[in-house]
């Protein structure tokens, strides 16, 4: 295999598909089935289509680009990741794993190389919580992990239900067509930017996953007593945001003690009511991330959150109400594609480095049900999910022409 990658065709796709979003360049925006999300996922399917890919599209949008191979009985070898964005983000993030998947499939059309079994190239719906909650919808319902009668209880933001949204979409089949077997797949091998600085402080070019940390995430809802900023004496107050102040401070307190710098925590979200200058806050909703690439340790964290309500709550005389949005477990890469991942590294002379990977992915889904692996490549200062994320086209050339090295390999 002569396999040679257009980094000049992939930059100026990824540019391309940067400019299709909701927020002024160099930021991205584009949330699951709004039209620009629509309009990029129409754009990808054309992309497909001239690459002579065979598309479905299941009931929850993940599209699934498919190269035939020569056994049509062998399981299929996948490749992809999304093209979703959070608020002010940036271009390569998902990006580089979906159109470097599609590069890599046609490095190899080019190179001649005819594969046994077909390789698949998945874009995966919503693996930003932004809109439902919860990250990783497609891969969640994809590889069972989120039953459907769980995934149609979803509403967005505005309190739109997810089955009226997708369905607005052109998505008309029902949810229970989503799950696919354990055994679908032979292998599923995900291209991703670090969204650390690890690769980068080494002076690495990749980064071969071997463990993806447990994420978890948590809706908290505080309910206190508002009233006038001026008549109201402090005493007397039961201040839902005064109490939000100091449980976000027990969090960061608890994820700190843990023990381990693997242990990190986030509150992201804080919505506070009414929201006037003169009103004290009488309820307020805040979303906390907890995650660590040990089980125990984050359901230790966890625990402690727990127990910091409580005692804030009492104290405070409020009401902190907490509802579970998702824990899940830790999720290994596979021996065997690990090591068809280093060899194609040694292959082409690249140096890397084993790595643990912090974000959580559609492969951490995708490793329920078929053995997967990550090859991760630097990205500047580690920034991710900022619009100043950056990747160079040297680095994704690397990490593409090392994916289509891999997926040939696993096609065989
Ligand atoms: C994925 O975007 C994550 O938050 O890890
Ligand atoms: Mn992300
Ligand atoms: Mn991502």
């Amino acid at each position: 295999m002569n396999l040679e990658v257009d980094k000049h065709r992939l930059m100026s796709e990824i540019e391309e598909l940067a400019l299709i979003s909701d927020a002024e360049a160099p930021a991205v925006t584009r949330i699951v089935f709004t039209p620009t999300d629509l309009i990029a996922r129409a754009w990808f399917l054309a992309r497909c289509k001239e690459a002579g890919l065979a598309i479905r599209q299941d009931a929850i949008g993940n599209i699934f680009a498919r190269w035939n191979g020569q056994d049509p009985n062998a399981t299929a070898v996948a490749t992809g990741s999304h093209i979703d964005a959070i608020p002010n983000a940036g271009k390569y993030d998902g990006v580089v794993g979906v159109l470097g998947g599609l590069e890599a499939i046609r490095a190899l059309q080019q190179s001649g190389f005819t594969p046994k079994r077909s390789i698949e190239l998945i874009l995966f719906t919503s693996e930003e919580p932004t809109r439902f909650g919860i990250g990783c919808l497609g891969s969640r319902l994809l590889s069972g992990s989120l039953s459907p009668e769980a995934a149609k209880k979803l509403t967005d933001k505005d309190g739109a239900p997810i089955e009226q949204i997708r369905r607005a979409a052109g998505l008309q089949e029902e949810l229970e067509t989503v799950k696919l077997p354990a055994g679908h797949y032979q292998a599923f091998v995900e291209l991703h930017i670090e969204q650390g600085a690890l690769l980068e402080q080494k002076q690495i070019p990749l980064g071969i996953v071997s463990k993806i940390a447990a994420p978890s995430s948590f809706r908290i809802f505080i309910e206190g007593a508002g009233g006038h900023a001026g008549g109201v004496l402090m005493p007397d107050r039961r201040d839902a945001l005064c109490a939000a102040s100091e449980l976000i401070l027990a969090i960061e307190h608890q994820a700190k003690a843990s023990g381990s710098t693997d242990t990190v925590a986030t509150v992201g979200i804080c919505e506070v009511f009414p929201g006037a200058v003169n009103s004290i806050p009488s309820r307020v909703n805040l979303s906390v991330d907890i995650r660590d690439t040990d089980l125990q340790r984050r359901d230790s964290v966890i625990g402690a959150m727990d127990a910091s309500s409580h005692v804030i709550a009492a104290k405070r005389g409020i009401t902190i109400r907490q509802e579970l949005v998702n824990a899940d477990a830790p999720g290994d890469c596979a021996a065997n594609i690990v090591e068809t991942l280093s060899e194609s590294c040694r292959k082409h002379g690249l140096s890397f480095l084993t790595i643990v990977s912090r974000a959580y992915h559609d492969s951490l889904f995708m490793s329920r049900i078929a053995p997967v692996g990550m090859l991760f490549i630097p990205c500047r200062n580690g920034y991710s999910h900022r619009p100043d994320e950056y990747a160079s086209p040297d680095d994704i050339a690397r990490g593409t022409l090392v994916l289509a090295e891999t997926l040939g390999s696993l096609a065989g």
